[in-house]
Parts: C-alpha cells; sequence; structure tokens
C-alpha cells in the first residue's frame, strides 16, 4: 500500500477491554491528537486483580467523560471526526460491551463510520504513532516499523510472536502455552507481597536484587516460538516456600511476611531476568528465522526497562526503537492508529449488528 493512495482522516479510538477506560484521537494511524486513559488500578488493588464485575461498572461511570475529554485535549469538535473506533475483542465481556456500546450510539448519533478493532493486533500498531499534535507531549519513534515486522506482544492476557508481512497481514509464529507473561508478572508479585499490576512493582524491586541469586527454569519447548510461564512461576512459588524454611505445602499467603527485604527484591531480580531471558531468546531465533526488517515489542510488558535493553543486546543489527510506556500498557491511541489502516482495506461495520468478541484469536 503507497503512501500516496491514503485519504487523510482522524479516527476517535475508544479502549475498554481490561481495566483502563480509554479513549483517543490520531490522525492518518500515526499522528496523535491526545489520548486519555483512566485506569481502575486503584480499585482492583484491594482485590489483587480485576474483578470483571467492578471493572464493567467503573467503565460506564467514566466513557462518556474520558470520550469528550479526548475530544477537548485534542481541540477537537464532532465535525472533525471522520470516524469511531473501539475494541471489540478479546477481552472481558461486560468492559467490551461498555465501549462497544458508546461506540455504536455515537456512531449513529454522530452519523459516523464503525470499526471493531482486535486488541492485540491494536498494541502492535502502538509502534506505527511516530507523529504528535500540539496538545501532547510524548517521545515517539522517529519512524514506523518496516515490513516485514516482527511483533513480540506481551501484555497480561497475550504472549505472542506475530510476523506482519503487511498491514493486517500477519502470521502467528508461537505463543504462551499456558499463561501470559505479564499474568506470571503479576502472580508471583502477589507471592512475595508486591502490590498490583506486578509488572511495575517487580522491575522497580529488583533494581536492588541479585538476578543470579535464585536459579530459575526457562522451559524447553519443541516450537522455539512458543513460551510457557506456568513453569518459572511454579518454580518461583516451590524457591520461596523453601527460603522461608518451608515446604511445597506451605500456602502462599504465609510467605511475604516470611521473606527479608533482601530475599523479596532477589526472587524480584531472578524472577525477572528469567522471564526477559526467555522472551528474549525466543524473539532473537524468530529474527534469525525470518530476517525481518524492523522488530518492534508491544503490550504492558514491553514498558518493562529490562526487556528493552536486554533485546538491544540480543539484536545488535536491529535499530529498535520502542514506544512510550503510555502506549505499551492499554490505550486508545493504537486502536485508532490500527483502526485507519484497517479503514484503508475494509469497509465500515453497521452499529446495529455489531457484536463483541470476548475470545478473539489473532
Ligand atoms: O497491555 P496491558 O496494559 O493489558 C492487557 O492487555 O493485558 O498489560 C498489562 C500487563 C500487566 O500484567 C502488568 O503487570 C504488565 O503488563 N506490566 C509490566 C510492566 N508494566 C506493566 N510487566 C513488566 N514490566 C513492566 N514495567
Ligand atoms: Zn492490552
Amino acid at each position: 500500500m503507497g503512501a500516496a493512495t491514503l485519504t487523510a482522516m482522524r479516527i476517535l479510538g475508544i479502549e475498554s477491554s481490561c481495566d483502563e477506560t480509554a479513549a483517543a484521537i490520531v490522525d492518518d494511524g500515526q499522528t496523535v491528537q491526545s489520548s486519555e486513559v483512566v485506569s481502575q488500578i486503584d480499585i482492583h488493588a484491594e482485590y489483587g486483580g480485576v474483578v470483571p464485575e467492578v471493572a464493567a461498572r467503573s467503565h460506564l461511570e467514566v466513557i462518556t467523560p474520558v470520550v469528550q475529554r479526548a475530544l477537548d485535549s485534542a481541540n477537537s469538535d464532532w465535525s472533525d471526526i471522520d470516524a469511531i473506533a473501539v475494541t471489540q475483542g478479546p477481552g472481558l465481556s461486560g468492559s467490551l460491551l461498555i465501549g462497544s456500546l458508546a461506540a455504536r450510539t455515537l456512531a449513529l448519533t454522530k452519523n459516523k463510520p464503525l470499526y471493531g478493532i482486535h486488541h492485540v493486533t491494536a498494541h502492535a500498531y502502538a509502534n506505527f504513532i511516530t507523529h504528535r499534535g500540539p496538545a501532547v507531549d510524548y517521545q515517539l519513534p522517529l519512524a514506523p516499523p518496516e515490513f516485514p515486522m516482527l511483533a513480540l506482544i506481551v501484555s497480561g492476557g497475550h504472549s505472542q510472536l506475530v510476523l506482519f508481512r503487511g498491514h493486517l497481514d500477519y502470521r502467528l509464529l508461537g505463543q504462551t502455552l499456558d499463561d501470559a507473561v505479564g499474568e506470571a508478572f503479576d502472580k508471583v508479585a502477589k507471592i512475595i507481597g508486591l502490590p498490583y499490576p506486578g509488572g511495575p512493582s517487580i522491575s522497580k524491586l529488583a533494581a536492588k536484587g541479585d538476578a543470579n541469586a535464585i536459579k530459575l527454569p526457562i522451559s524447553k519447548l519443541a516450537n522455539p516460538n512458543d513460551f510457557s510461564f506456568s513453569g518459572l512461576k511454579t518454580a518461583t512459588l516451590r524457591a520461596t516456600q523453601t527460603a522461608v524454611g518451608g515446604d511445597f505445602r506451605t500456602p502462599s499467603y504465609e510467605i511475604p511476611s516470611k521473606l527479608t527485604d533482601m530475599q523479596r527484591a532477589d526472587f524480584a531480580a531472578s524472577f525477572q531476568a528469567t522471564a526477559v531471558d526467555t522472551l528474549v531468546r525466543a524473539t532473537r531465533i524468530a529474527a534469525e528465522e525470518y530476517n525481518p526488517e524492523s522488530v518492534v515489542i508491544a503490550g504492558g510488558v514491553a514498558a518493562n526497562q529490562l526487556l528493552r535493553s536486554e533485546l538491544r543486546d540480543a539484536l545488535p543489527d536491529y535499530n529498535i526503537s520502542y514506544a512510550p510506556s503510555q502506549f505499551c500498557t492499554d490505550n486508545a491511541a493504537m486502536i485508532a492508529a490500527l483502526a485507519y489502516f484497517q479503514s484503508q482495506e475494509t469497509a465500515a461495520q453497521s452499529p446495529f449488528g455489531f457484536a463483541i468478541k470476548p475470545n478473539w484469536s489473532m
């Protein structure tokens, strides 16, 4: 698809698949004018994870003001908006429903074309946002990635290696056979007594620990592009049980109070190093096999600084540029970005027949 054939388009994106309510305005899949995110982290932290019913109710309360804020901060009104895009799946049903009902209603009442967007594919499209409007201040990559593009998409719900040959033309090379890597970060954080979400709290504490203190395993799999994190999670649990003088019967809720601060930091550092090593190895093997033009990482775990630096070291031939962490965790700018490329190839959807797809695979 040549750039000259593309039509200029300002898209309002809406995202509500999990515990972030977000709206953003992006021009032509590349220029972010606004990106508003209301996170429910504080609400769910009390429970150590996302509670679906609470998430849906909270989306309902804030979705309208969040959309209005995205318009206001981009200095836009409805007459400037060419299309509306919304996450159609995968995600929590109740959460998806609120975003899609808002988008369908707006598409109807404001008479705009509507696009249903795949959340996981959209994560990779955060890397195509390379320009910003006057109202926002993000450190963006200098240029969009080139095809073929190898994408490591790693979040709380997904761990996948995908080869994009062009826009919307991709092949799934490998994925997790059990837990997503972000989920493993969240569970290990809980075991060692760190707050939800586990990714940021583990990486912060890991800076004070010794990554070689505890030997943890990397699963060997038949497909080198696949991942597995449940063995690493169990091995970490067993090692913590041993560290506190117990055995496999020691309940995990007793562990945090028995660990010293030093032990906690060593577990955080050792777990993070092993999880990152697992991701970097699989990405390097895929890069060697498929020889892509560019390599990108996406999803909440892509905010991890160790992953970024280790991947740069493992792939010295690639000039990897990273999206700002605000566009790695859930946001609506990535939804609006992918929608632009989707709009060039597929027709808009009817707001009447539009159905959410909670289990939509790539
Ligand atoms: O993409 P995201 O916001 O939501 C999903 O689509 O799942 O990803 C959230 C996940 C959580 O599991 C969180 O612990 C993880 O991303 N995460 C991180 C970091 N920041 C967020 N994991 C490792 N290091 C980080 N700095
Ligand atoms: Zn996500």
